[in-house]
């Protein structure tokens, strides 16, 4: 494990290029793979949760070939997929591990084995077996709800499923399960969350539609995707943009980031807080777009006051809320998110792992059963905080030690590999400046 000192900076000034947005890119991997025919996919990110997927769809029997910086993916069709002769390997990969089984369960006949390391083998999957389930597909798991876990196709029924939570996972893999069975299932969810999966189906021909909460799409013979550009990752690009925010007399330009309103919450909370965010971030509209949009977005640091983030605004923000508490730390007043209990099911339990975490470098912050409770104290003293494997904490590390008065050591930095590889080199570079 690497301990990585992160001193207290000066100011940052600069642009980056935030890598590949993950979401996208397991997207285009597992949708590649779906499709009839072949997926040219234009910055597809090279990290390891994403390299997971990539083996995992190749295990399938799809071929995956890298042409410069673009990567093409041979699709083995809506049904045909290979079952492959070990478990599937989902590593540290949530999204992997809860898109993958909509695809499985329309191989009729054929069964497969999914796991993953000591953090996956926490994570439940039984929100996504009890809708596929439904469907006609077998799903069994460990103690009833965790990996490893055995997905059996089947012929699907289509079927109408109000989700319990708002989750893009589990609305995914209904989807994408949709495709395999003959008629029409809709999806409800109860609030908006990404919408990356309708998107890509739409540019694959799909006739999926949006009708407020509910997501109707139906059955098809084939997925026929030409080209993919995955612009860059709104949740990675949170981290230096936050720094920029803390971190007085800062000034930065991040290219490229993708703004698709389902995923830019982070930033309208912190434009809420204060902060002196510009960039054309995307609007909200009824019709699924087809496209993702990008844009630059200029960060300056500034004086934050607190906010309270309510449940409506979680899944817009869900990856970026330790970095809320982190802005809370700096702002005058309090934060509060309220509603976000799914932080406890992410790569660590995210309530208690920044709780404590930012505790230990001298916040004033108390966890609630649905989030946290912030008192700003104008800034932080700074200390030790762990990873605890997780990328995003890792990274939330390095951000307080560049922003706080004695330095941070983070135990567990390479947790970021995950999402971020080069995130220590960008630091750097802002650090450095132009
Ligand atoms: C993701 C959805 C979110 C998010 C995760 C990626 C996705 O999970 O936390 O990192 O790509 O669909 P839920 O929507 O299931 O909470």
């Amino acid at each position: 494990m690497s301990t990585v000192r992160v001193d207290p900076a000066a100011a940052l000034s600069g642009e980056l290029a935030p890598p590949a947005d993950k979401s996208l890119s397991h997207r285009a991997a597992i949708l590649g793979a779906m499709a009839s025919g072949s997926v040219r996919v234009r910055g597809y990110l090279e990290a390891a949760d994403t390299s997971s997927t990539l083996a995992a769809v190749q295990q399938l029997g799809a071929r995956v070939l890298r042409d410069g910086d673009e990567l093409v993916i041979g699709g083995v069709g809506l049904r045909g997929a290979a079952a492959p002769g070990a478990p599937i390997d989902v590593g540290n990969a949530g999204t992997l591990m809860r898109l993958l089984p909509g695809w499985l369960a329309v191989q009729e006949g054929r069964s497969f084995t999914l796991d993953g390391d000591a953090s996956i083998r926490r994570r439940p999957v039984d929100r996504i077996a009890e809708p596929l389930r439904r469907m006609g597909a077998e799903v069994q798991a460990t103690d009833g709800r965790l990996p490893p876990f055995t997905v059996a196709g089947a012929r699907l029924r289509p079927m109408t499923y109000e989700m319990p939570v708002a989750s893009a996972q589990v609305k995914s893999c209904v989807l994408l399960a949709a495709l395999g069975a003959d008629g029409e299932t809709t999806v409800s969810e109860p609030a908006p969350s990404r919408d990356h999966t309708e998107r890509m189906l739409a540019a694959a021909g799909v006739g999926v539609r949006r009708d407020g909460r509910h997501i109707t799409v139906g059955g098809v013979e084939a997925l026929a995707l030409d080209e993919l550009v995955v612009p860059g990752d709104p949740s990675s690009a949170a981290f230096p943009l936050a720094a920029a925010l803390v971190v007085r007399g800062s000034r930065v330009v991040l290219r490229g980031v993708g703004v698709n309103w389902t995923r830019s919450g982070f930033v309208r909370i912190a434009q809420r807080m204060g902060a002196d965010v510009r960039g054309e971030l995307e609007e909200p509209a009824d019709a699924i777009a087809t496209a993702e949009p990008i844009a630059d977005l200029e960060v300056v640091a500034g004086d934050l006051h607190g906010t309270v983030v309510e449940p409506g605004e979680v899944p817009l923000a869900i990856d970026e809320l330790p970095l809320v508490a982190l802005l809370g730390c700096f702002a005058e007043g309090e934060t509060v998110v309220r509603g976000a209990q799914e932080l406890r099911l992410k790569e660590s339990d995210r309530i208690a792992t920044v709780v404590e975490g930012l505790r230990g470098l001298g916040a004033r912050i108390e966890a609630t059963d649905d989030g946290f409770a912030v008192t700003g104290t104008g800034g932080l003293r700074g200390g030790r905080i762990s990873s605890h494997g997780d990328h995003r904490l890792a990274m939330l590390g390095a951000v307080a030690g560049l922003a706080s008065r004695e330095g941070v050591e983070v135990s567990g930095m390479e947790a970021a590999r995950v999402s971020y590889p080069t995130f220590m080199d960008d630091v750097v570079t802002l650090v450095q400046g132009p």
